[in-house]
């Protein structure tokens, strides 16, 4: 399949795993690019712009294939060294980089003039055509249904990718409830040139995470994410656990007098206990209701060549059987 997003970036399945913390490390990222789509290190993950240096090198040697890095901007007056990751990053000859959280205005020049296309996520249509504007190549449009951060406007992706299509230039995959050729489909409908997905590759076999999250993905329905950080504007859906529940009950004590200190033992220093130890209880981490929609842990090829297998079966028969009467009948793929 070619859409303007295997073109930007070299790939041959308009597919991109997002950055996630603890997950998006060389492995996953090398064998989604394996695969065909666009795996994605996650740059802070990595404390040191050393370490993130090591790990493209580590990437590197898994793959020959186009994968990006992922920069989150993180709300905070204690920066990382920005600079100094984007140096091991020009210096890795990475060509693609997500960026997230906060716009990536100041450091545009720097990513351009390394030759690197500069997709950002965003959830809402203004701050993706702030993006467009400030030189982006493309957009990650992230719908309420996404894991991880959706933003403070709650607009499914139902709603916010026709919307992003009726505004946008530049072209955008679809981020948020992306799980398999349904998704793609639906996606590619609504106006985008492809999709990102976080949650789901998180269950594949390639995935450096210990098994029991991925059992609780597999195990976890639509309805075990919860929304957290509402009252501080740092909304996040994360999956339900005992830690989170003790969470929100503080959150429903304090009300709109909640600060990050009141939460800090719920959300700080988290995921290595969860994604490398396993601790399933030990705090909040971002899982999107996409949780619903995972059933198995394949590797990432068996995953996304089932995508691209689903989409193409949805399109030629399903879709083109309803303009020639011949899937009337069917009640699914
Ligand atoms: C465990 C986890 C950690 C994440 N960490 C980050 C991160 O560090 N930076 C970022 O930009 N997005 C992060 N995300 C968001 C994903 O990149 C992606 O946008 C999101 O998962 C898409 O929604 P989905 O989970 O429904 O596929 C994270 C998501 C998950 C599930």
């Amino acid at each position: 399949m070619k859409t303007a997003i295997t073109e930007l970036f070299g790939i041959e399945h308009p597919i991109i795993q997002g950055g996630m913390h603890f997950v998006g490390f060389a492995e996953l990222a090398a064998a989604v690019s394996n695969a065909g789509g666009l795996g994605i290190i996650t740059g802070l993950t990595q404390k040191t712009p050393e370490l993130l240096a090591k790990e493209i090198a580590r990437c590197r040697d898994m793959t020959d294939r186009p994968f990006g890095v992922n920069l989150t901007f993180l709300p905070t007056f204690a920066a990382p060294p920005y600079p100094e990751y984007i140096a091991a990053i020009v210096e890795g000859g990475i060509k693609a980089v997500e960026t997230a959280g906060r716009s990536p205005e100041q450091y545009m020049p720097a990513l351009k003039a390394a030759g690197i296309k500069v997709i950002h996520k965003c959830t809402s249509v203004r701050h993706s055509l702030k993006a467009e504007r400030i030189g982006c190549d493309a957009v990650s449009v992230d719908g309420f249904e996404c894991g991880g951060h959706p933003g403070e406007d709650d607009i499914p992706n139902m709603i916010l990718l026709p919307r992003a299509a009726e505004e946008l230039k530049i072209p955008f995959v679809a981020s948020g409830g992306m799980a398999d050729g349904r998704s793609l489909v639906a996606a590619l409908s609504l106006g985008a040139a492809g999709m990102n997905m976080g949650t789901r590759f998180i269950a594949t076999r390639e995935a450096p995470v210990h098994q029991n999250v991925k059992d609780a993905l597999v195990a976890a329905t639509e309805l075990d994410t919860r929304l957290i950080m509402r009252a501080l504007r740092n909304t996040e859906r994360v999956l339900k656990n005992a830690n989170v529940d003790r969470l929100l009950e503080i959150e429903r004590e304090k009300g709109a007098k909640l600060t990050i200190d009141d939460i800090h033992d719920q959300v700080a220093g988290v995921y290595p206990k969860i994604m490398l130890d396993g601790q399933m209880d030990a705090g909040a981490w971002s899982c999107g209701m996409v949780a619903g929609l995972i059933h198995d842990i394949p590797t990432c090829k068996e995953l996304i060549d089932r995508v691209m297998g689903e989409a193409e079966q949805i399109i030629r028969s399903r879709l083109l059987g309803f303009l020639d009467g011949t899937s009337a009948t069917r009640k699914v793929a």
